[in-house]
């Protein structure tokens, strides 16, 4: 059995989390609240390839053995590459107040000079 990516990309949710490695694919629905490696690292991936955060962290042979149980079939095409809900959004970068304080600065200063001559 083959899939392709658009069809591995619906599956980015908990309760449905599919993933690839190596092209190949794998439901891991059940697996999300029993990885050692925590619930989110999972989560993030679901719905997309995740062969490189899964060699990244250097998993054991004995993670490499579990993920015979989740195996479905073979990928397809590209990758996938589903934006999970669950993906943390990268820090939104503060708004840039850095002139209002040179503003206020510059009025501080004026209105001291006003009072003081
Ligand atoms: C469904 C595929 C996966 C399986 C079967 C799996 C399995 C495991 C297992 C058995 C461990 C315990 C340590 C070991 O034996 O290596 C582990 C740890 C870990 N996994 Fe996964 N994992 C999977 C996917 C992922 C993904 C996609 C990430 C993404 C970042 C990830 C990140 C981690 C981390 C951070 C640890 C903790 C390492 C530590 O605390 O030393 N895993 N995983």
């Amino acid at each position: 059995m083959s899939y392709k990516a658009e069809e591995i990309e619906q599956h980015n949710k908990r309760s449905d989390a599919w993933i690839t490695i190596d092209r190949k694919v794998y439901d891991v629905t059940k697996f999300i609240e029993e990885h050692p490696g925590g619930e989110e690292t999972i989560l993030e991936n679901a719905g997309s390839d995740a062969t490189d955060n899964f060699n990244d962290i250097g998993h054991s042979e004995d993670a490499k053995e579990l993920l015979k149980k989740f195996y479905l079939g073979e990928l397809e095409g590209r990758v996938p590459t589903a934006n999970s809900p669950y993906k943390v959004d990268p820090i939104s970068k503060p708004p840039n107040t850095q002139w209002l304080v040179v503003a206020f600065g510059v009025l501080g200063v004026f209105v001291a000079y006003m009072y003081l001559s």
